[in-house]
């Protein structure tokens, strides 16, 4: 199987490390802009192919996407990150025009393959691919809940000072620091409610970490992270290739699942070899249902920007 990562910045890169190390892919293409930069990294990745013992080759290419025939799955992270004190949002007037070439660049190449959209605004790229290609909804998949879940699990294993393997919790709605909805009631540590051992204001400090997970490590870092993001991409993909039939929420094109149509949004979704398969309905109360209505409302507001 055959894997593009568009875009070699810090995410990109990441994403095609992730999935070499763990040959989810025979074959993985790295395409940025930026002479030298793909072909650089991809060369600093296959001189550790020896001494992690991966099979998979890396390629780097600048702009030819002529190498980047026939992937099964391209993962777009091209565009700029925020800064400290940015929000994903602003980041739209940039990132559109990156995203929309880079898919219609792809596409030409790849015309069966698997879109993941990783760029910011991300519910909006996503929506701006689906509206762009026309390809069919299933193919189109934004990553955003699989990252903002990791650090949700991250977050209450520590709470629970717990191993974060034995945490299970879902975030949906959209990917921004007031958008996305850490489903505090549904998580479990070994399989019971985490409300049972944790009380109300730990779980609402857990949601609400979780939520500005992202703008917390950009303060740190002075720029967007890398490596849960990466490897959340490198998730998707894999669930993807592999045929996994995981449940990851992902931000898909909706058509009435959730309350929502005419928007690409995180819900749980099955993923398998031909994209997402089915929305899974995970009968929300009142309360989420609430809350996801005011966060479609906001990506909605975000998607108009797109049409100015
Ligand atoms: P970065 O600046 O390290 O890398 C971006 C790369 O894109 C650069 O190497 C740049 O040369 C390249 N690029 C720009 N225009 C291009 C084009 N037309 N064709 C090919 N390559 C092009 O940024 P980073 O940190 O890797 O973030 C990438 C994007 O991913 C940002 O928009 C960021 O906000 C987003 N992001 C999304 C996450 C999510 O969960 N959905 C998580 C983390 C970041």
């Amino acid at each position: 199987s055959k894997v593009t990562v568009v875009g070699a910045g810090n995410v990109g890169a990441t994403c095609a490390n992730v999935l070499a190390f763990k040959e989810v892919a025979d074959e993985i293409v790295l395409l940025d802009i930026k002479q030298g930069v793909s072909e650089g990294k991809a060369l600093d990745m296959m001189q550790t192919a020896t001494l992690l013992g991966f099979d998979s080759k890396v390629i780097g290419v600048t702009n030819d996407y002529a190498k980047t025939e026939g992937s099964d799955v391209v993962v777009i992270t091209s565009g700029i990150p925020r800064k400290p004190g940015m929000t994903r949002e602003e980041l739209i007037g940039v990132n559109a025009g990156i995203v929309k070439s880079v898919a219609e660049n792809v596409l030409a190449h790849s015309p069966n393959a698997v879109i993941i959209c990783v760029s910011n605004p991300m519910d909006t790229m996503t929506y701006l691919i689906k509206k762009a290609t026309n390809l069919p909804k299933n193919r189109i998949i934004g990553m955003g809940g699989a990252l903002d879940s990791s650090r949700f699990k991250c977050y209450l294993s520590q709470a629970l000072n717990a191993n974060p393997n034995e945490v299970e919790g879902v975030v949906i709605g959209g990917h921004g620091d007031t958008t996305m909805i850490p489903l505090t009631r549904l998580a479990t540590y070994k399989g019971v409610p985490v409300s049972q051992f944790l009380d109300a204001d730990t779980l609402a400090k857990v949601a609400a970490d979780t939520m500005v997970g992202g703008a917390t490590l950009t303060g740190l870092l002075g720029t967007s992270a890398w490596y849960a993001p990466g490897a959340a991409a490198a998730f998707v993909v894999e669930s993807i290739i592999h045929d996994q039939k995981k449940l990851v929420p992902c931000s898909v094109y909706l058509e009435g699942e959730y309350g929502e149509s005419d928007i690409c949004i995180g819900v749980p979704v099955i993923l398998g070899r031909n994209g997402w398969e089915k929305v899974v309905d995970f009968k929300l109360n009142a309360e989420e249902k609430a809350a996801f209505e005011k966060s479609a409302a906001a990506v909605h507001k975000t998607n108009s920007v797109l049409k100015e």
